[in-house]
């Protein structure tokens, strides 16, 4: 049977083999979820980069520029790390290219993967699919917060493992540790991630509305793949 594992924090990537594997991406407040949306919302391309220089040069070849650090906008970028900028009318049919603090950041540590897709609770349900027909093992990749464990993207995970119970084996206890969490949060899932570090660090930046929209299930029938280094929709 298919493996399952979760790797909870980036400082920890190393010790995962991705060779042959499926990464699912995940980075629930906000980048993995603004990805999902633009892609949703046709996008034509999203361009990670871990480097905002080596973002903002892509200025020159056409790109929207978008992002943030420490959940705020950087300062002259078109986007910044909202949903809600990437349903714009501006940006559909464009390329954009994304800096953010973590979900880059995993991406870029993800280079040795077979395949990398994007994961959000706006899109679960067609993550679920879209591994269950892979003949591939698959690793939930966790993007955390500067290296370590937050609540939200370890709850994705849990959510995601329970969905591929019967199809996948478990490869340790991460997958577990994160399924048996999300038994004990799914009935007051909300209310367990705002009381998370950085759904509180978006409040006090005043930023909301994210927070609700980003926790909203199957939004989308959507998955976004990388392709030659670019987030588009999977064939
Ligand atoms: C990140 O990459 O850390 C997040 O997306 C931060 C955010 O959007 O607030």
């Amino acid at each position: 049977m298919k493996k399952i594992d979760v790797c909870l924090s980036p400082e920890l990537i190393h010790l995962f083999d991705l060779k042959g594997k499926v990464v699912v991406i995940v980075d629930i407040l906000r980048a993995t979820s603004c990805m999902t949306t633009g892609i949703a919302h046709g996008v034509k391309a999203i361009r990670p980069f871990a480097d905002r220089d080596a973002c903002i040069k892509m200025r020159e070849q056409g790109y929207f520029i978008a992002g943030e650090r420490n959940g705020i906008k950087v300062e002259g970028f078109d986007l910044g790390n909202s949903p809600f900028d990437y349903m714009a009318e501006n940006v559909k049919n464009q390329k954009v290219a994304v800096t953010t603090t973590n979900g880059t950041v995993a991406i870029e540590k993800s280079a040795e993967a077979a395949e990398i897709i994007i994961g959000s609770f706006l899109n679960i349900s067609a993550v679920a699919d879209y591994l269950k027909k892979q003949d591939k093992d698959a690793l939930i990749f966790c993007a955390g917060w500067k290296g370590k464990v937050n609540m939200e993207d370890s709850l994705f995970a849990g959510a995601l493992v329970k969905r591929l119970k019967g199809e996948f084996v478990n490869e340790c206890d991460a997958p577990l540790f994160a399924h048996t969490a999300f038994e004990y949060s799914e009935a007051q899932l909300l209310d367990v991630i705002k009381g998370s570090s950085h759904a509180k660090r978006l409040n006090n930046l005043n930023i909301h509305e994210d927070i609700e929209f980003c926790m909203k299930m199957d939004e989308y029938d959507v998955v976004p793949v990388i392709r030659d280094g670019e987030i588009c929709l999977s064939a």
